[in-house]
């Protein structure tokens, strides 16, 4: 560049021009240009009315709290999960309440910043059968509350140095849930799935086998759980080292940790038997059909030191104070899952035929068929929407093929695969039933 001299467009200042420095904005065709010291002040106006936005915001933030209080109280939103969740009550009235509270922990924390006292906040954990409903109840629940929500797969986390992702990998899926703000980031929930796969090996399995990959994620959740600064850079950017890093402060994010936990009604079951045959109760082996029943009554009875057995260590379960538990579903549950809950899967089909101007009829022992073979599959509710597809494919397939009204009807011998759903014209329909 030339060492042209130019006046500042904004302060009228003469600028002798030698690099693009001394007049960051400059265009030498119009002589337009303003000079470092006007550009200074310019970021610094714009510094301080962003800063003054986000005075406002974290003002408008409390309010916010406050309606959302007022919306969000745990018997309304244990109303809204009854809509989509079949039994689980004692889940959905702890889930209700630990979700009303984190609202009251933000609304208090932000009221008393200067404050020396502080509500804890408690973590769950929440443990059932597969198929129970976990992961549906939390991201229903998701949906309701208005705050950024993410499920982390927390066996697909590794210890720090080892291939996979690092524990922060929770967090920064909470970050993008959030839509990359770093406040609501803050008081998000993370929801850490399959959490009883980072148990240590030699706890449930009573193996001598070290396990250091799992105690190693287990330590660094507990560091999360706590508390602390959290830093991660943007996804994929993890090879650049001056890539810049986001920090997240985990203190007021609430963690959810669910998982089936296979096997720890064993573990239950004995701390039981020991404690009760000290005062003199007899151990019975229960007959195969009671076993439901029985799992459902020890699950409720799970305490801390059952975990510890299982395989997580202790200081994370003692971050973790709320224990959630869920029942394995019957039949009955099975059935109503099938027609109750606003999306089940009967209640979709029948939307999905309609729009062809079909309507749908399940008889009831087809239902029952359904539900029996789910309970086979042992996956519980997982497998129905499954049973019913393999069933409907045919159906769905057949029916576009014209516009006239018309009804399906499955049997419960159309579910056993012995026939394929029956389809009537409507009006024919009138004059049978008639
Ligand atoms: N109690 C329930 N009420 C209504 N639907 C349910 C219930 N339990 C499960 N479902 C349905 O079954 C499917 C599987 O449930 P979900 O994913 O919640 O299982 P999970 O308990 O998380 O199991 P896993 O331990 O295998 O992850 C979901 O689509 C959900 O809609
Ligand atoms: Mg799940």
């Amino acid at each position: 560049m030339a060492f042209d001299t130019f006046h500042c467009s904004l302060c009228g200042r003469r600028v002798k021009v030698q690099s693009r420095a001394d007049m960051p904005v400059l265009d030498p065709n119009t002589g337009f240009g303003i000079c470092r010291n006007c550009v200074k002040n310019i970021y610094h106006f714009i510094e301080e009315d962003e800063a003054h936005k986000t005075r406002n915001k974290k003002k408008n933030f409390s309010d916010t709290l406050g309606e959302l209080l007022e919306k969000n109280k745990p018997h309304l939103i244990k109303k809204y999960l009854d809509e989509f969740i079949i039994m689980q009550d004692r889940a959905k009235k702890i889930l209700s309440v630990a979700a009303y509270n984190h609202y009251k922990r933000m609304k208090y924390e932000l009221e008393n910043r200067d404050g020396d006292q502080e509500i804890e906040k408690s973590n769950v954990i929440i443990m059932g059968p597969t198929g129970c409903g976990k992961t549906a109840m939390l991201s229903h629940l998701s949906r309701l509350l208005d705050i950024p929500f993410a499920v982390t797969d927390a066996s697909s986390l590794t210890e720090a140095g080892f291939v996979g992702a690092d524990v922060e990998v929770a967090v920064r899926n909470l970050y993008y849930a959030a839509g990359k703000d770093i406040e609501k980031t803050e008081h998000g929930i993370i929801y850490l799935d399959e959490f009883d796969k980072i148990a240590r090996k030699s706890g449930a399995n009573n193996s001598i086998t070290a396990d250091p990959g799992h105690e190693g994620v287990q330590q660094g959740l507990l560091k999360m759980l706590e508390g602390s600064v959290v830093e991660f850079t943007e996804r994929g950017q993890r090879k650049h080292p001056e890539a810049p890093t986001i920090k997240v402060n985990t203190k007021n994010i609430l963690f959810i940790c669910g998982g089936a936990f296979v096997g720890i009604e064993k573990i239950i079951d004995k701390r039981i038997k020991k404690d009760n045959s000290a005062i003199g109760f007899g151990s019975e082996i229960p007959s195969k059909e009671d076993t439901d029943k029985k799992f459902n009554e020890l699950i409720h009875q799970v305490r801390p030191e059952d975990l510890m057995k299982y395989g997580i260590i202790p200081e994370i379960i003692g971050r973790l104070p709320v224990i959630c538990t869920l029942e394995t579903l019957d039949e009955d549950a099975l059935m109503r899952i099938l027609t109750e809950p606003k999306n089940a899967p009967v209640k979709q089909y029948e939307k999905l035929l309609a729009m062809d101007n079909v309507k749908l009829e399940f008889e009831e022992a087809a239902l029952r068929q359904v539900a029996k073979m789910a309970i086979e599959r042992k996956t519980g509710a997982r497998s129905l929407k499954g049973i019913i597809e393999d069933v409907m494919l045919d159906v769905m397939f057949e029916i576009p093929k014209s516009d006239e009204p018309r009804r399906v009807v499955v049997t419960e011998a159309c579910i056993k695969g012995e026939e394929e759903p029956q389809i009537f014209p409507l009006e024919n329909v009138t004059e049978e039933t008639a």
